[in-house]
């Protein structure tokens, strides 16, 4: 192995699911070299801070890791580890690809969500103003979002359109309405387009009238630039549109770091049990590859997820399956080997 890696088992299911997902890697002969740190609850037993130092060390060495879900613990006053993380490292795109690999209620969707990752109302300045005996009569909540951070995620996302052979950018704003928050992300954007004219092209939509043209059309999508809490709610929402949260993979990339992951969260319901589905992380495992540069090792397991899931027909509860995690993870290792 020479590519080293963090490697953050995280919370609930992510000790699960990324054992299932190394597991896999190792069957495939993937080079990463992992740094196994802690993060979130874990992090939290170790060091008293659900970002131990040492992970982010760790992760601002490798510029490199695969991580785990990560519980934000209610009160405690501790902020959210993913949001931290982020600010941290300055990832400044969050990559959401949806991709049917089982066809469900819906069939042929492949749309590539890039999600501004820092800024918008994340920024979370929010305060409370006190009115006669109501200490929080009225609650206000700003956000920000910059010219500068606004034309590098178009650029990203225009850049990625053009190195993955993608046609159009859907622009998702709430202009109309909240016309300086999202109408500079939109006037970026606009400008940012000016310089790939010919190569990508590019519309916008309300975010409300998107959300139910992806209900009604998926198929005309490519891909979406968002805000980042329409990027939060609509990846959501193309992750219902392939099968829900247990097929959706997620990259949070930055200049100098890039941290893989999937959408879902540490699903306490369902933790320990054995039953988690893999195949965000594994896809976001593939995500990973591709940006060191392995799209062979990528796609190999991609194919093996899809004939395990299609041929083999071997899922996990969540996609009307009976596979425990680690069935599933052996059928892919099975297909891996046989590749
Ligand atoms: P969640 O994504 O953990 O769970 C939502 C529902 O989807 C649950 O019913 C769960 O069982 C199911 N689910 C999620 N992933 C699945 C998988 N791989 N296979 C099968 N079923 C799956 O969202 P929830 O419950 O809102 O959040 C739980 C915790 O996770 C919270 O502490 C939250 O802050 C954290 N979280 C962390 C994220 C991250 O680290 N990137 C992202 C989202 C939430
Ligand atoms: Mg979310």
């Amino acid at each position: 192995p020479h590519i080293p890696a963090t490697l953050i088992p995280g919370d609930g299911i992510g000790p699960e699911v990324v054992e299932a997902t190394v597991k896999v890697l190792g069957a495939l002969g993937a080079p990463f070299a992992w740094d196994i740190q802690q993060a979130g609850m874990a992090g939290v037993a170790q060091s008293g801070d659900p970002l131990p130092p040492e992970t982010l060390a760790s992760i601002r060495k490798h510029g490199l890791a695969l991580k785990g879900p990560l519980t934000t613990p209610v009160g405690g006053g501790f902020r959210s580890s993913n949001v931290r993380l982020r600010e941290e490292f300055q990832l400044y795109a969050n990559v959401r690809p949806a991709l049917t690999i089982l066809p469900g209620r819906f069939e042929d969707i492949d749309i590539v969500l890039v999600r501004e990752n820092l800024g918008g109302f994340y920024v979370a300045h929010e305060y409370y103003i006190p009115i006669g005996d109501d200490p929080r009569a009225v609650a206000v909540s700003t956000g920000t979002n910059t010219r500068e951070g606004s034309k590098r995620i178009a650029r990203f996302a225009f850049d990625y359109a053009v190195r993955n052979g993608r046609k159009n950018i859907t622009v998702v704003h709430k202009a109309n309405i909240l016309k300086a928050l999202t109408g500079i992300f939109l006037e970026a954007a606009r400008e940012v387009a000016a310089e790939y004219e010919g190569r990508v092209t590019m519309n916008d939509m309300i975010v409300d009238a998107c959300a139910m043209q992806l209900v009604l059309n998926p198929q005309k999508f490519d891909m979406l630039l968002c805000t980042n809490l329409f990027g939060d709610i609509l990846s959501d929402q193309i992750a219902g549109l392939v099968g829900g949260l247990g097929m959706a993979p997620g990259a949070n990339i930055g200049s100098e770091c890039a941290i893989f992951e999937a959408v879902h969260g540490s699903a306490p319901d369902i933790a320990g049990k054995g039953v988690a589905n893999p195949v965000s992380l594994m896809l976001a495992a593939c995500m990973m590859l591709d940006h060191v540069d392995l799209p062979d090792l990528a796609q190999r397991l991609r194919d093996a997820i899809s004939a395990t899931l299609n041929i083999d027909q071997v899922r996990t509860g969540d996609l009307k399956g009976s596979a425990t995690t680690e069935q599933f993870t052996d059928a892919i290792v099975r297909r891996i080997i046989a590749s």
